[in-house]
């Protein structure tokens, strides 16, 4: 069923006759899941959250949109997670990779990823980086990234490129220090999770340009104790951010969106739900940690997870932006 409202836009972006959203790689935890295309293996990968010992999981396709994803098995591309990260319980979760080819320094490939900060309760941001190819070896820095300890650090960092500037978008992690309630920051006023955005150095990926720039905070009407999982796209000449509210295990945990139309700075101005309870209901469990690609004019991919009982299972879905900058879900 389409959309009645997305009905003269849809059509043209219409190529499959095969129903979205799709469970993606069967009944395993493949949470927070990523995608990225990979020019060197001309693969797409998608990584995810840590599961039993491995810290960072990977699966690839060799295209996307159909897909065919399989799970890479026993590979953990971040063996050794920094020394900044607790040793003990390293509780790595959602990574994301990205391709650099500078003209100065080579080829990389970027992985940015959330750790439990070593002597805290607080997770931070790492970088690690791969000079043989996507599947790593990943050697992360000795110091987390981004670490805003004193607002409860930060996670769910991904990368974002366009027109030769880079950046990176992530949640400063202040549920983690909240007063209780659902995901313990539900108890008004709670603290802030503001997603910000950091311009980096085109050629490494982590250089920082400038002071970073929020984008969005949580509203606890809208969001209850927080927002996370920013992910971000730019399609017909407006940025999409695509973040999650509400806590992660509860019914009410979502895929939402917020349209700049001036800059990758914004402002943002909320979407409201893509999958979740109140729209884009597919009887998904706690739907979220979405990632998102463009695929061609309005149209694009993303993959996300539901809890699936074994634990937050990928399902991948098509999207599409209508010239009126609501986005939808193709059914
Ligand atoms: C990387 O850049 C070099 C030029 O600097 C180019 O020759 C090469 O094709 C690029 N590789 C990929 C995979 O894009």
């Amino acid at each position: 069923m389409l959309l009645p409202f997305f009905l003269p836009f849809l059509l043209p972006f219409l190529p499959f006759s095969h129903p979205y959203p799709e469970q993606a790689l069967g009944n395993l935890d493949f949470p927070d899941p990523s995608i990225t295309y990979d020019p060197r293996t001309q693969k797409w990968y998608s990584f995810a959250t840590q599961s039993a010992s491995i810290h960072v999981q990977a699966a690839s396709s060799p295209f996307f949109f159909p897909s065919t994803w399989s799970l890479l098995p026993k590979v953990d591309l971040l063996p050794v997670p920094g020394k900044w990260v607790n040793s003990v319980n390293p509780l790595i979760w959602a990574p994301d990779v990205h391709y650099i080819n500078s003209s100065s320094t080579g080829q990389k490939w970027i992985m940015y990823y959330s750790g439990l900060l070593s002597g805290s309760e607080y997770h931070c941001v790492g970088a690690a980086v791969s000079y043989t190819g996507i599947l790593g070896p990943y050697e992360a820095g000795d110091e987390p990234y981004i670490c805003p300890v004193e607002q409860g650090g930060a996670i769910d960092a991904s990368g974002y490129e366009e027109d030769g500037k880079r950046y990176v978008v992530y949640k400063v992690d202040g549920s983690a220090k909240g007063p209780g309630g659902p995901c313990g920051n539900g108890i008004p006023p709670g603290e802030p999770t503001p997603l910000r955005l950091q311009e980096v150095y085109w050629d490494d990926g982590v250089t920082k340009i400038g002071e970073e720039v929020e984008l969005l905070d949580r509203d606890s009407e809208l969001d209850g104790p927080l927002i996370e999982a920013p992910n971000l796209v730019k399609i017909e000449g407006k940025w999409v951010l695509f973040y999650s509210s509400h806590c992660y295990n509860s019914g009410d945990y979502d895929v939402k969106y917020a349209v700049s139309e001036e800059g990758v700075k914004g402002p943002y101005v909320r979407g409201g739900q893509l999958i979740g309870k109140l729209r884009g209901n597919f009887g998904f469990r706690s739907p979220g940690g979405a990632s998102a690609v463009v695929l061609e004019s309005g149209r694009g991919g993303m993959v996300f997870h539901a809890d699936c009982g074994v634990g937050r299972c990928m399902w991948e879905t098509e999207w599409v932006m209508g010239r009126d900058g609501v986005v939808g879900v193709v059914e």
